[in-house]
């Protein structure tokens, strides 16, 4: 089954900071997102926690809310046919060292915690992931 989907893409501080905002929202354009709402923010590390609530118990979670909250980041409403899941097929996997070549987190990534771009991975989430950010 196909539908018109929202996800939620985060451009992450290691890509903000190295200027590569502009070349990603293009690789999602090229792809056939539409980017249907966007802004530039720099969130507290409290705001960080909430949103990687789910990750809480991980061993990762403190450097992870820290990272995400040390500088500026681009959050955008993506659509498109199966937005969520086309989404994750471009980002690539977590790690960049195993993501498949051609997708964004392989061309610029640098770590497994500095990989660029963050994308919901669930109908719910995306929901629950853009209501944070675009609630008002
Ligand atoms: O972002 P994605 O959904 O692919 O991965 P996740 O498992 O939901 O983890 C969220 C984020 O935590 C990742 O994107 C990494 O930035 C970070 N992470 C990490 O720093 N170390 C790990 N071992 C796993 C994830
Ligand atoms: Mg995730």
């Amino acid at each position: 089954m196909s539908e018109i989907q929202k996800t939620l893409s985060i451009i992450k501080p290691d890509a903000v900071e190295r200027n590569l905002s502009e070349e990603i929202k293009s690789i999602f354009k090229k792809n056939g997102f539409e980017i249907i709402d966007e802004k530039k923010i720099k969130i507290t590390k409290e705001e960080a926690e909430k949103f990687y609530l789910v990750h809480q118990s991980k061993p990762f979670y403190n450097e992870l809310c820290s990272y995400l909250s040390s500088g500026p980041i681009i959050v955008m409403v993506l659509s498109k046919e199966n937005a969520i899941i086309a989404n994750r097929q471009l980002m690539g996997s977590t790690n960049p060292n195993d993501a498949e070549e051609g997708t964004i987190r392989e061309k610029y990534g640098l770590s497994i915690d500095k990989n660029s771009v963050h994308g919901s991975d669930s109908i719910e989430n995306a929901k629950k992931e853009i209501e944070f950010f675009f609630s008002n």
